[in-house]
């Protein structure tokens, strides 16, 4: 059967002291499950704190991106052995945030996917399309090119060790959550790339997420959809009660 995750992006949100705060009372909750895997993403500076604060738990720690080389001089930038010995096992790569905030491109997020398999954290790619592109009927044709640029050259080995997150431009912080419809559509589109890239096993065992105004009242239609493995989280991540709200969806 395939993984099921339920991730919380915190994105630039939580001093540490809140930050542990927050872990400890999803830890509360759902600290003992280990279906789906729960993922919480903080900054980078309450990384070490929240994996700590998580340590008897089955919850998993993810950063929300990384830097590529190992070392160097890259002032303010944090690479992947660094993430790793905060304590996380996962790490966000491509969200739409770092794309167009920060011109992150499908060969970066790639060269970025391929040091966090290196070092042996389990990347989540995102991809997803604006609604632009959406409305001019490019969807299909703008997650391919995400989908090939970002996760080039993957060996099936490496593709099953990487979650992917369909995370819609136009849904990502604005409430208007895609039709369960919507986003099992995508899904099933990214899993077929799957197949003709790899082969049906193979794409059967990929975990894809979705992300954009997810919450607990609209979750469980969306784990419903026989592609949709679970969610990406960014303002309902924010809440305990909420976030565990879509993580019991999911059971
Ligand atoms: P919202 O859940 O706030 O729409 O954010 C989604 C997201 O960007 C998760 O990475």
């Amino acid at each position: 059967m395939r993984r099921k995750i339920i991730a919380g992006n915190w994105k630039m949100h939580k001093t540490i002291v809140e930050a542990t705060a927050l872990a400890s009372a999803v830890k509360k909750e759902v600290g003992t499950l280990e279906h789906p895997s729960v993922v919480v993403c903080p900054p980078y500076t309450a990384l070490t704190e929240v994996s700590m604060a998580l340590k008897d738990s089955e919850i998993q720690v993810g950063a929300q991106n990384m830097h590529q080389e190992d070392s160097g001089a890259f002032t303010g930038e944090v690479s992947a052995e660094m993430v790793l010995t905060s304590g996380c096992s996962y790490v966000i790569l491509g969200h739409s945030e770092r794309r167009t905030l920060f011109s992150e491109t499908d060969q970066l997020v790639n060269v970025k996917t391929r040091k966090a398999l290196a070092v042996g954290l389990t990347p989540i790619v995102c991809v997803g399309e604006t609604l632009a592109q959406r409305q001019a009927g490019r969807m299909e044709q703008v997650i391919e090119e995400q989908f090939n640029g970002s996760l080039e050259g993957l060996s099936a080995d490496e593709i099953r060790r990487v979650v992917i997150a369909y995370e819609p431009v136009w849904a990502i912080g604005t409430g208007q959550v895609a039709t369960p419809e919507q986003a099992e559509e995508v899904h099933r589109y990214i899993r077929g790339l799957l197949t003709r890239r790899y082969d049906q096993a193979t794409a059967e065992e990929i975990a894809i997420l979705y992300g954009g105004s997810v919450k607990g009242s609209n979750a469980a239609g969306l784990f419903a959809k026989e592609n949709i493995d679970g969610a990406l989280v960014g303002g309902a991540s924010l809440k305990a009660d909420e976030f565990v709200a879509i993580v019991r969806a999911m059971i």
